[in-house]
């Protein structure tokens, strides 16, 4: 008998239009609020690396980069989940006006634990810049100050969000259906 093979499939849930449109506003806004500073974006790798290079251009003014690298472990959907710094900032933060900026934000974890050791830093300002939030998702007490789109509970890939790594460069974000057993 031959064995069919089902495909993971990606249904699109944002498409690239509405990205970049989404991320202009956001680029306005974030001037605005901070008309005359020199904005330091901070982004957490990988997933972010899209959404930062994209929003980056839209900001007008002095806009400079830097990244930091997290992993989670313990079960993330779990409140007892545990963050762990991989790759720490190239330079100090002290005085300057930061925009964390990160592809989700799910259970909130990783930016409560990156929120912690960046504010005994002392930074003039300390913001967060998020492409997706899953608001039902949230564990820790987290708020994003700039949010593109609010999104349901489902598994979504694509513009710098992974599964096991791939689907990272899709240029839209889509939700990840897995094939069914049998
Ligand atoms: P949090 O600590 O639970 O807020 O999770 C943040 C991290 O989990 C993100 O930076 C992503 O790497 C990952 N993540 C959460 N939800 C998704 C998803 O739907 N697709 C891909 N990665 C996700």
């Amino acid at each position: 008998m031959a064995t069919v093979v089902k495909k993971e499939k990606v249904k699109t849930l944002i498409t690239r239009a509405r990205i970049a449109k989404r991320i202009r506003e956001m680029g306005k806004q974030i001037r605005k609020d901070f008309p005359k500073e020199p904005i330091l974006l901070l982004g957490v790798l990988k997933g972010a690396v899209p959404f930062l290079a994209d929003l980056a251009r839209q900001i007008p003014g002095e806009v400079t980069f830097d990244f930091i690298a997290v992993s989670s472990y313990g079960k993330a959907s779990h409140s007892s989940g545990q963050v762990k710094l991989n790759k720490d900032l190239d330079s100090s933060i002290e005085g300057k006006t930061v925009l964390v900026v990160e592809d989700i934000l799910d259970t909130g974890l990783t930016l409560q634990y990156l929120l912690r050791i960046l504010q005994q830093r002392k930074p003039k300002h300390l913001r967060i810049a998020v492409l997706l939030d899953k608001v039902e998702r949230r564990i820790a007490n987290v708020h994003a100050d700039y949010v593109g789109f609010a999104i349901p509970n489902e598994f979504v890939v694509g513009f710098g969000l992974d599964f096991a790594e791939r689907y990272r460069n899709l240029p839209h974000v889509g939700v990840l259906q897995l094939p069914c057993e049998g």
